[in-house]
């Protein structure tokens, strides 16, 4: 058990984007190359656990080792993450579009040369990552999300552990600063915020913060006996 700690455990990450159709042709989307999200189902596959990776489109091959399912929307992907559980740990890194477009047009949409211009309404999309905290018997014993924030990152970050009910959020700077520029970068300064407190990391590529984080996960499955 020594190299494979994760050895019966079984993980769900989700990654990359959604898009939400406009139209058949249209869709909006969050930025994200799912590439941190793919690198922590990787890492968490190379300790032995059974993983399960709920990815939005990227341009990222599916890792080795980890059976990956691919989704479009939100909503797939809210299904798809209900089907494969239960899990002992669910890792939120997918950048879920918050809204998708009220009343979806069954054809293109024409630019009819007038100048009038379409007006697009939102309804919310499903929260994953909430979903997936609620108290209950099919309650992962870790979930673990994701906050990309621009300002007062590790704040954000605390009312957003207290909001969504998850175990632990990762927050990232995703702002330009000195720390910022991290959407499809290939590294990545992070803070593990948890109720016990906060763990800031330095700067490191997304795959090191990945073996790093599945590390971490391996740490407290044993502390907390999952
Ligand atoms: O709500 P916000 O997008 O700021 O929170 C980010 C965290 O919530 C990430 O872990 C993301 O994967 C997750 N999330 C989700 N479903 C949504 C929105 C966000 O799982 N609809």
């Amino acid at each position: 058990r020594g190299d494979r700690p994760l050895l019966g455990k079984h993980v769900v990450v989700t990654s990359g984007p959604t898009h939400e159709p406009i139209d058949p042709v249209r869709y909006i989307a969050n930025r994200s190359s799912g590439q941190q999200g793919h690198a922590i189902a990787a890492a968490l596959a190379g300790l032995g656990a059974r993983v399960t990776l709920v990815s939005g489109p990227v341009t990222l091959a599916d890792p080795a080792g980890v059976e990956t399912r691919h989704v479009e929307t939100a909503r797939q992907m809210a299904a798809a993450v209900d089907a494969a559980l239960p899990a002992d740990i669910v890792v939120c890194a997918a950048a879920v579009a918050d809204w998708r477009v009220a009343g979806e047009a069954d054809q293109k949409i024409k630019k009819d040369g007038s100048g009038q211009v379409p007006a697009l309404a939102f309804v919310e999309n499903p929260d994953i990552l909430a979903t997936v905290s609620k108290p209950g018997a099919r309650r992962p014993p870790l979930v673990v999300g994701f906050a990309a924030e621009t300002e007062k990152v590790v704040d954000h970050a605390r009312a957003k552990l207290a909001r969504k009910g998850c175990d632990w959020i990762i927050a990232n700077d995703v702002g330009s600063g000195p720390d910022g520029g991290v959407m499809g970068a290939a590294d990545n300064a992070i803070h593990i915020v948890t109720a016990g407190g906060v763990e800031s990391w330095p700067r490191l590529a997304k795959t090191e913060v990945a073996t790093r984080l599945a590390r971490r996960i391996a740490e407290t499955v044993k502390e907390r006996n999952i």
